[in-house]
């Protein structure tokens, strides 16, 4: 099943979501591919949505990053995005566990023309970020992998960016209950893996951060110090 390019947005109104959708029209033929590819390559349907993807772009542009690693490519969709928003000769680490995954996105960036400004690293994120280290410190950190790994990519990200540097992460609304403490269902842990990385990044002493209320929580943060 292809990923839904249409997210909930506008609150909560899909007539307001569908306003600004057709407003902006985030979604070009270049990435329509990615997600037509990504549907028939069997990848799963967890892109971020259309509106989103812009929302990256427009990020980065406004952060003039230069630098970006991104936490869980999938087929390339918001690694395009990404690469978009970033200053003139820019450059994309993404880090994807699974090889099928990242085969897709190796011929999205090429279809896209980013090929020589991005570079797919292949197997479990924690283990591979350590690789790029002595490259950074980076301007842009996207995570969008395994939640119970949001601490830690957090953890990753306070030490990697520079000073202004930004971090976006997807789905910190855990789903929509990421305010329950008590919350009890199968993906439990992944909903208190999101919510120390909420509290770590608003509280934490590192970021001024928010959360921009798209339908899955999309939050960003700016390092201070
Ligand atoms: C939600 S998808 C990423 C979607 C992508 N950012 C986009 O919007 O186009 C999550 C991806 O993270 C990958 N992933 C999960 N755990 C990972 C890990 N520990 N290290 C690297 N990649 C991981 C999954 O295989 C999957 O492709």
């Amino acid at each position: 099943m292809p990923s839904p390019a249409v997210k909930g947005f506008g609150q909560g109104d899909p007539a307001l979501g569908a306003w600004a959708e057709a407003l902006h029209a985030p979604e070009d033929p270049v990435l329509k591919d990615v997600r037509a590819r990504s549907a028939a390559a069997g990848l799963p349907g967890i892109a971020v949505g259309a509106m989103d993807g812009l929302h990256l772009e427009v990020l980065a542009r406004a952060a003039g990053a230069r630098r970006a690693v991104e936490i869980g490519t999938l087929g390339g969709y918001s690694g395009v995005c990404i690469l978009r928003g970033l200053a003139e000769g820019g450059r994309l680490d993404t880090f994807e566990k699974d090889p099928r995954h990242a085969e897709v996105a190796r011929e999205t960036f090429a279809r896209a023309g980013l090929a020589a400004r991005a570079r797919i690293h292949v197997g479990s994120a924690l283990e591979r970020l350590p690789e790029i280290e002595r490259d950074g410190p980076f301007d842009l950190v996207f995570v969008d992998a395994d939640k119970a790994g949001y601490p830690a990519y957090l953890a990753w990200a306070e030490e990697h960016l520079r000073v202004g540097g930004v971090v976006l992460a997807d789905n910190t609304f855990a789903f929509g209950h990421v305010h329950e403490p008590a919350y009890a269902g199968v993906d439990g842990p992944a909903v208190e893996a999101l919510r120390r990385f909420a509290e770590r990044l608003a509280r934490g002493g590192r970021f001024r951060a928010t959360i921009l209320p798209t339908e899955e929580g999309l939050s960003l943060g700016v390092k201070v110090r």
